[in-house]
């Protein structure tokens, strides 16, 4: 039996759920958890999935919780991801809903995102108009830069424990009206890597600098070098970023230190790139300081990767949005230079991540920052219906 596609999901499907939807996003608002301390976030989500029936593993990864839901005997799994984390942000909307946590607040729309995922875990589990497996993955720390929830419930055997053909998930968009959906095959956010470079002369007297080997001018000498690796060492239609951020050496004008400190951010799109960036910046850094007599020691924190959507699941995506919004609300996300830890999934699965539009709201990480309820059934019915139609009864 074919499954007629006027009995997918569709955004007025969602709608009687709304107002239960902007209770539950509230209310996750007013009690944000920063990453690693997500635990009363999790036992709310664990919670209400067992309530409709999931079956649910908890403490994946640390605070990450995973909902699985079979229908039939389809053998197909899709995997549906949500962040759950808040900020270090003191919030200031004012809004009847603000945070009541000092110091802390959902400016980034994890909130909305775990709502969303929540109405369509609901929806699927009532409705149960697939053929397979539902895999709802809400995980924890993705603020956390180095060893974020990604990589925790990835290592704690995600894939294995709870196999997928897929995964998909998203982030709201400020600027991009409410009810539109952003696609982009490929690579969409960027590798963002952090870089020290502590430069190691031989400190003295200022008046004697024969005597010394000053670590202020290698460092320099550094800085300017580094211009030229984005400009002379990578394709000039490919973006790249090299910024030194911080310089410190030195505690007085009549002393040459013994050493000077240069921190870097390096951003890429492509594995390709990011390898060159590492191995030009190395090298000028390394070779710089002994055409100088100095020498280096460089620390790199490799940060989350590429967000690279393939290219399959991308179109599929996009299939289901054009029919959930229509072709008019449905858009291409230019490359965004921020960081995702949803790139780590991507690395072992294939899949997409998506935009959802968050209309004309502060931008992220700001505290003034609200996600807007007007997209949950949106956000809600996208993901019932991506599920339904991975997981299509033929
Ligand atoms: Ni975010």
């Amino acid at each position: 039996m074919t499954h007629p596609s006027n009995q997918y999901t569709t955004v007025a499907d969602l709608a009687p759920q709304e107002a239960a939807l902007t209770a539950i996003r509230r209310h996750l608002h007013q009690h944000p958890e920063l990453s690693f301390e997500e635990e009363k976030t999790a036992a709310f989500i664990a919670d209400k999935l067992e309530a409709w029936g999931y079956e649910v593993t908890r403490n994946v990864g640390g605070h990450g919780v995973v909902g699985v839901l079979r229908q039939g005997e389809g053998g197909r799994a899709v995997a549906i991801r949500a962040d759950i984390d808040a900020l270090p942000i003191p919030e200031s909307t004012g809004l009847p809903h603000a945070s009541t946590v000092p110091g802390v607040m959902h400016a980034c729309g994890h909130d909305g995102h775990t709502t969303v995922l929540l109405g369509a875990a609901e929806h699927l589990a009532r409705t149960r108009r697939f053929n397979g497996t539902v895999t709802l993955v809400f995980q924890p720390a993705e603020e956390a830069g180095l060893v974020s929830g990604a990589q925790r419930m990835i290592a704690d055997g995600l894939f294995e424990r709870f196999p997928c053909d897929a995964i998909f998930g998203l982030h709201n968009h400020p600027g991009v009206p409410v009810g539109t959906i952003l696609t982009r095959p490929g690579p969409m956010m960027a590798a963002g890597d952090t870089v020290h470079i502590r430069v190691k002369g031989k400190g003295g007297h200022a008046a004697r600098p024969h005597q010394s080997v000053d670590p202020i001018v290698t460092a320099a000498a550094i800085v300017m070098a580094l211009q030229t690796v984005v400009a002379r060492s990578i394709d000039p239609l490919e973006p790249a970023v090299v910024t030194v951020g911080t310089i410190h050496g030195g505690t007085a004008t009549n002393v040459i230190p013994d050493t000077a400190e240069l921190g870097l951010s390096v951003r890429s799109f492509t594995p390709q790139t990011r390898q060159r960036l590492e191995e030009r910046v190395r090298a000028i850094a390394t070779n710089v300081a002994a055409a100088q007599g100095a020498s280096v020691e460089i620390s790199w924190e490799h940060g989350y990767p590429v967000v690279m959507n393939s290219d399959a699941e991308t179109a599929f995506a996009e299939e289901v949005a054009r029919e959930l919004v229509g072709a008019d609300h449905v858009g291409t996300c230019p490359m965004l230079t921020g960081s995702e830890d949803f790139a780590y999934y991507l690395q072992h699965k294939p899949g997409s991540f998506l935009r959802l539009g968050n209309g004309d709201s502060a931008m992220l990480h700001n505290p003034g920052y609200d996600f807007a309820d007007a997209s949950l059934t949106t956000g809600a019915a996208l993901w019932a219906r991506l599920a339904e139609r991975f997981l299509a009864r033929v």
